[in-house]
C-alpha cells in the first residue's frame, strides 16, 4: 500500500513544518505502508529534513521535463532529486485543465522524471462529461498510451499510476469502489504483465471514512490524498487503515 498526500498550493512555510513535523512523529514501527508526500516546491527542502528519518518520502507535484538552461520559472527533474525528492506527480488534472499541459508534455516529463532515477505518478482520469458520456476507460487508455508511446511499456510500469476521476477530485464525491476498481482493472491489464507489481492509487475525495473500502479493492494500491492529507489527524487516519491490509 501507498499513501500519498498532494499538498497543492496550500500553506506557508511554518504550516508546512507543523504538518511535517505532526507526521514525523507518528508510529511508524514495522509499517509496510510507503507514505509520500508533495509539498510546494518552496517547502520541499525543510519539509524533507523534517521527515527524513520517519520513513516518509517527499515529491514534487510538477517538474519540467527539460533538463536544465534558458526555462525562467521551471524546476528541473535532478533539482527535486537534490533537494530530497523521491518521487513527481505527473500530468495532475489541474495541471492538465488550468495550465495547459498536454499528453505530449505529461508524457515528456514522466520520461524525464524516470531519466533522474525519480518515481512519477501518473494522473490519469476522465471529466465528469466524459463519464457521463460513458467514455472513462477509453480516455485512462488514451492518456497511459500517449506516456506508453514515449517511455514504452517497461518505462510506463516502472512508475505509479494514479486514477483521478476529474468529478471526485475536490468534491467530496469518491467514486464508487466498485466503479474505481473496475477502472483499476482495466489499468492493471493495459499494463499487463510488466505491470503486476506496479502500484495503482485511486485519488479523489479520499477521507478516513471511504478509504477503506477503496483500499480492499482487489486492484487498488493505496491513495493520492488532496485536502484530507493537510489535515495530519485525518491524514494519520488514512495511513493507519492503509496499514491493515
Ligand atoms: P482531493 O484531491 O482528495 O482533495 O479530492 C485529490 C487530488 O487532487 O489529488
Amino acid at each position: 500500500m501507498l499513501v500519498a498526500g498532494n499538498w497543492k498550493m496550500n500553506g506557508l512555510l511554518r504550516d508546512a513544518e507543523y504538518l511535517a513535523d505532526k507526521l514525523a512523529s507518528r508510529n511508524i514501527q514495522n509499517s509496510k505502508t510507503e507514505v509520500v508526500i508533495f509539498p510546494p516546491f518552496l517547502h520541499i527542502s525543510a519539509v524533507s529534513r523534517i521527515v527524513q528519518k520517519a520513513n516518509i518520502q517527499v515529491g514534487g507535484q510538477n517538474c519540467s521535463a527539460l533538463k536544465s538552461g534558458a526555462n525562467t520559472g521551471e524546476i528541473s527533474c535532478e533539482m527535486l532529486l537534490d533537494v530530497g525528492c523521491s518521487h513527481v506527480l505527473v500530468g495532475h488534472s489541474e495541471r492538465r485543465s488550468l495550465h495547459g499541459e498536454t499528453e505530449t508534455s505529461v508524457a515528456n516529463k514522466y520520461a524525464a522524471a524516470l531519466d533522474v532515477g525519480l518515481t512519477p505518478i501518473l494522473c490519469v482520469g476522465e471529466s465528469l462529461e466524459q463519464h457521463d458520456l460513458g467514455k472513462t476507460q477509453e480516455v485512462v487508455l488514451r492518456q497511459l498510451s500517449a506516456v506508453k508511446e514515449t517511455v514504452g511499456l517497461g518505462g510506463l510500469c516502472s512508475g505509479i499510476i494514479a486514477y483521478e476521476p476529474l468529478w471526485s477530485i475536490g468534491t467530496g464525491l469518491a467514486a464508487l469502489p466498485s466503479q474505481a476498481q473496475s477502472v483499476h482493472q482495466t489499468i492493471r491489464s493495459c499494463l499487463g504483465s510488466p505491470g503486476a507489481k506496479t502500484r495503482v492509487l485511486y485519488g479523489g475525495s479520499l477521507n478516513s471514512e471511504n478509504s477503506l473500502a477503496m483500499f480492499v479493492e482487489k486492484d487498488i494500491d493505496g491513495g493520492l490524498v488532496g485536502g484530507a492529507s493537510l489535515q495530519s489527524e485525518e491524514f494519520l487516519r488514512i495511513i493507519k487503515l492503509a496499514e491493515q491490509l
